[in-house]
């Protein structure tokens, strides 16, 4: 299903009529993969997430995919438990509010040094280039404890790392490149500590629950999901407060209000527009439809997130004071629920509210020169000119 061009920042219509008339559904996924439930409701997709009876191991036979292998232990993802919960205990200390608080100033510094380079650029520059792509991964650095003198490299080779306009094998030499790098850097931190998280990934390796190597893919996989999806936020969030400037001031309001404000965007624009994939590893029911073991199921959360049920009648509308606003699933659901919530939140509030402060005249300089990404798995603008 594909977005209306004249609604780019709205799910494809076609879900509003399957959350009513067949919100459980099965769907082709094209030549040479297995068919599909498609599940569009908000109460049923928290149910799939929730149940564990799916699984997101992708070498699972009916996993909805048309490539299946497998992947590294630290892309913990994809893993089951008992393994993925190894990985996500160690990193949930990480990621708890104080320590993301600990952050805010340094994106805050990061943010400004981009915006000082982007406003150079006068009339015109690209958001996405100047300052949505790098500023997470910068932040990402920071919180690994990459070393200042290496942010060129590992920002060089993290952007090969999710260009879609780079070969596959342009793709594995960035990713070979970055394991390679953080492994070292991993063995480094184990003779010489430092507050940060690469260390304590080393301790684990010396307390003998991870390999270097798992250490290493723990850090490559927090930036890989963590930098494209914070930056799509970034562009389409500009965007949607472009398209109402009435509701600006409610991210100036305070604290509270700017918080609620975040996750209205996150829950109106839910990058994660292809779905999140699952296969039944046990029989079980949803909503009165019986999945089978070794079924795949695709959970539309930007459908779940427009379900008039739960975000009532003006579930389509970006109402940045909408009291329910975090009941959203665009961090998805269950045990697999994002680990970086935290830090994507913060970023935001850190960097929505002073990139119209700074730049009060803000406005894309020619809409039609957006380009979007209509078949990425996170979707958002890869070309934003603007002006201000
Ligand atoms: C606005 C930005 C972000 C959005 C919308 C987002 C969305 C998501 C979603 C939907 C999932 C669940 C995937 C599934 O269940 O199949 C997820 C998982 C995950 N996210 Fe995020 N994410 C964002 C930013 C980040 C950041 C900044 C990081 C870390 C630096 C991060 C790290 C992770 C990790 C490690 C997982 C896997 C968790 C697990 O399996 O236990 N994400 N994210």
């Amino acid at each position: 299903m594909t977005r209306e061009p004249e609604a780019p920042l709205d799910p494809p219509s076609q879900y509003g009529g399957f959350r009513r008339e067949a919100p459980i559904t099965r769907i082709s996924l094209g030549p040479g993969a297995p068919t599909a439930w498609l599940v569009t409701r908000w109460e049923d997709a928290r149910a799939v997430l929730a149940n564990p009876a799916t699984s997101t191991d992708l070498s699972r036979p009916g996993y909805p995919s048309r490539t299946p292998m497998s992947m590294p232990p630290g892309f913990f993802l994809f893993q089951d438990n008992p393994i993925h919960d190894v990985f996500r205990k160690v990193l949930t200390r990480e990621f708890m509010v104080k320590r993301i608080e600990a952050l805010r100033e340094a994106t805050a510094r990061i943010f400004d040094g981009l915006m000082d380079e982007l406003v150079v650029h006068r009339p015109v520059a690209d958001l996405v280039e100047a300052v949505a792509l790098p500023l997470p991964s910068l932040v990402i650095s920071e919180l690994l404890g990459v070393p200042y003198e290496d942010h060129v490299f590992f920002q060089e080779h993290s952007k090969v790392l999710i260009d879609n306009t780079v070969t596959g094998a342009q793709k594995a030499a960035a990713q070979g490149a970055l394991g390679d790098y953080l492994e070292t850097l991993v063995e480094r931190r184990r003779k010489e500590p430092r507050d940060d998280l690469i260390t304590r990934l080393g301790q684990q390796v010396d307390a003998g629950t991870f390999t270097t190597r798992d250490a290493a893919d723990v850090g490559a996989f927090l930036l890989f999901a963590g930098h494209e999806t914070t930056a799509n936020m970034i562009g389409l969030g500009v965007l949607a407060l472009l398209e109402h400037p009435d509701q600006l001031p409610r991210l100036y309001a305070g604290k509270a209000e700017l918080a609620t404000a975040i996750e209205e965007l996150l829950r109106y624009l839910t990058i994660a527009q292809s779905g999140l994939a699952r296969v039944a590893i046990e029989d079980f029911t949803v909503d009165e439809t019986t999945i089978q073991a070794g079924d795949g199921l695709i959970i539309m959360l930007n459908s779940a997130n427009r379900d008039e049920a739960i975000f009532s009648a003006t579930a389509d509308e970006l109402d940045l004071g909408r009291a329910n606003a975090r009941q959203h699933v665009a961090f998805g659901y269950g045990i697999h629920q994002c680990l970086g919530q935290p830090l994507a939140r913060m970023e935001l509030q850190v960097v929505l509210p002073e990139l119209f402060r700074r730049l009060p005249n803000l406005r894309v300089a020619d809409r039609q020169e957006v380009i979007y990404k209509p078949h990425a798995a996170a979707y958002g603008p890869a070309l934003l000119p603007v002006t201000w």
